[in-house]
C-alpha cells in the first residue's frame, strides 16, 4: 500500500517521540512491502515563530492531500504563563480539527500486565482496565462564541451541539462497543446542562438501533469517581469534546503514565493520530520522552488503514520493549533507556507475524481492539 503521510512534529518533545514512530514505520515499509511517503511541516509555537500562524496555509494543505497525519504534540511554557496571548499555539491543533472535520476523537486506555506492578494505582483496581474513549472533537464549548467585555472584566464561551453532531459519533461508538464488551456509558450534566440532555435524547434514541448494546448514562462527577474506583467496568465511554478532555486524563493516570496513550481523531476525509500527551517542554531535548504513545498511535494508524498484521508487528514489538524492560524513566523510574534507544528497539523488533512466533494475548488484544 501506498500511503502520504504527514508529518506534524509541534512543540517541546513533539519531533522527538515522532521521530521514532517514523522509524517503525520505516520498519514495516520494509518488513511488509509498503511505502510510506513522509512530508514535514511546521505547527504551534514553533510555527508561530516563523510563520505568526499557529496553522500555516501550506501546513493545513498539506494535511489535506494526505491520507494520514502524524501529529506530535503542542503547546509551548511562554504561552501557558501568558493567558493575554492573541495567537497561541493550541488554536493550530483545534483549527486542523475543525478544519478537517476530525468529529471522533478515539482514545484507548488499556492496561497491559507486564507494567501493572510499575503504576502508583494499586494492582486489583487497574487490572483488567480495557476502555475506550468517544469524545466529540470538533463542537461544544470548545468551538462556541467567545466573549470578552470591553472592560476585561466578565467573559463567556458557548457550548451548542446540534443532534447530527451527536448522531454521528454515537454511531461510531455504538459499533465499536459491538464489537468489544456491549457496554456503552454516556457521560453528561444532563441535571444541569441542556445540551447534556439533548445528548442524552439523542444517545438513547440511538441506542434502541443497537439492542446488543447496554446503554449507561452518568454524570461527569459521579463518573470521574467510578473510572478511578473501577476502571475494568468500563467499555466505551462515549461524551462531549471537554468532558473527553478531562476523562482521557484520567484515563492516563489509571494506566500509570500518559506517555504511553495514543488517539486517533478522524472524520469522513482524514484521519489524524496522536499521543494523549501534551508537549513537556521540560523533556524536550533531554532524550527522557516515552516514545510509546506516539508509536501506538502509529497502530491505529495501521488498523485505520486495515494493515492488522502490520498493526499487531507493532504492537508486539511495542511488548516486547515491555517485557525485557526497554521502557522510559516515566514507567520505571531507575531506567536507563532513553527515547530514541527505546525507539530503535521497537523498530529492529518489527518482523512478520509468520516469523514471530511469540505473540501472546496481551499484543494479540491490541490488534484485535479495531477501533474503527
Ligand atoms: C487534548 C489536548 C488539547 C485539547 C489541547 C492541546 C488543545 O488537551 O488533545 O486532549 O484540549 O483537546
Ligand atoms: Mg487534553
Amino acid at each position: 500500500m501506498q500511503l502520504k503521510i504527514a508529518l506534524l512534529g509541534g512543540d517541546g518533545i513533539g519531533p522527538e517521540v515522532l521521530a521514532q514512530s517514523v522509524k517503525c514505520l520505516k520498519a514495516v515499509e520494509e518488513t511488509f512491502n509498503h511505502e510510506f511517503i513522509f512530508t514535514k511541516a511546521p505547527v504551534g509555537a514553533v510555527a508561530i515563530s516563523n510563520t505568526g500562524q499557529p496553522l500555516p496555509q501550506e501546513t493545513l494543505n498539506l494535511c489535506k492531500a494526505s491520507d494520514a497525519i502524524l501529529f506530535g504534540a503542542i503547546g509551548a511554557l511562554e504561552y501557558d504563563q501568558n493567558p493575554e496571548a492573541k495567537v497561541r499555539p493550541e488554536q493550530g491543533l483545534l483549527k486542523l480539527r475543525k478544519e478537517l472535520g476530525l468529529f471522533a476523537n478515539i482514545r484507548p486506555v488499556k492496561v497491559f500486565p507486564s507494567l501493572v506492578e510499575n503504576f502508583l494505582l494499586p494492582k486489583k483496581i487497574i487490572a483488567g482496565t480495557d476502555f475506550v474513549i468517544y469524545r466529540e472533537l470538533t463542537g461544544g464549548i470548545y468551538f462556541g462564541k467567545k466573549t470578552l467585555s470591553e472592560d476585561g472584566t466578565a467573559a463567556s464561551d458557548l457550548c451548542e451541539y446540534s443532534e447530527s453532531e451527536i448522531a454521528r459519533i454515537t454511531h461510531m461508538a455504538f459499533k465499536a462497543a459491538k464489537k468489544r464488551k456491549k457496554k456503552l456509558t454516556l457521560v453528561d450534566k444532563a441535571n444541569v446542562l441542556e445540551t447534556s440532555r439533548l445528548w442524552r435524547k439523542v444517545v438513547t434514541e440511538i441506542a434502541e438501533s443497537y439492542p446488543e448494546v447496554a446503554l449507561e448514562c452518568l454524570f461527569i462527577d459521579n463518573a470521574v469517581v467510578q473510572l478511578i474506583l473501577n476502571p475494568s467496568k468500563f467499555d466505551v465511554i462515549l461524551t462531549d469534546n471537554m468532558f473527553g478532555d478531562i476523562l482521557s486524563d484520567q484515563g492516563s493516570v489509571i494506566i500509570g503514565s500518559v506517555g504511553l496513550l495514543p488517539s486517533a481523531s478522524v472524520g469522513t476525509e482524514n484521519a489524524m493520530f496522536e499521543p494523549f500527551h501534551g508537549s513537556y517542554p521540560q523533556a524536550k531535548g533531554k532524550n527522557i520522552a516515552n516514545p510509546v504513545a506516539s508509536i501506538f498511535s502509529t497502530v491505529l494508524m495501521l488498523q485505520h488503514f486495515g494493515l492488522y498484521e502490520e498493526a499487531n508487528a507493532v504492537a508486539s514489538a511495542v511488548q516486547k520493549s515491555f517485557v525485557k524492560g526497554v521502557i522510559t524513566p516515566d514507567i520505571l523510574g531507575s531506567s536507563k533507556y532513553g527515547t530514541d534507544y527505546v525507539g530503535d528497539f521497537i523498530a529492529e523488533n518489527i518482523v512478520d507475524s509468520d516469523e514471530n512466533m511469540n505473540i501472546n494475548d496481551e499484543n494479540i488484544g491490541l490488534g484485535r481492539s479495531t477501533i474503527i
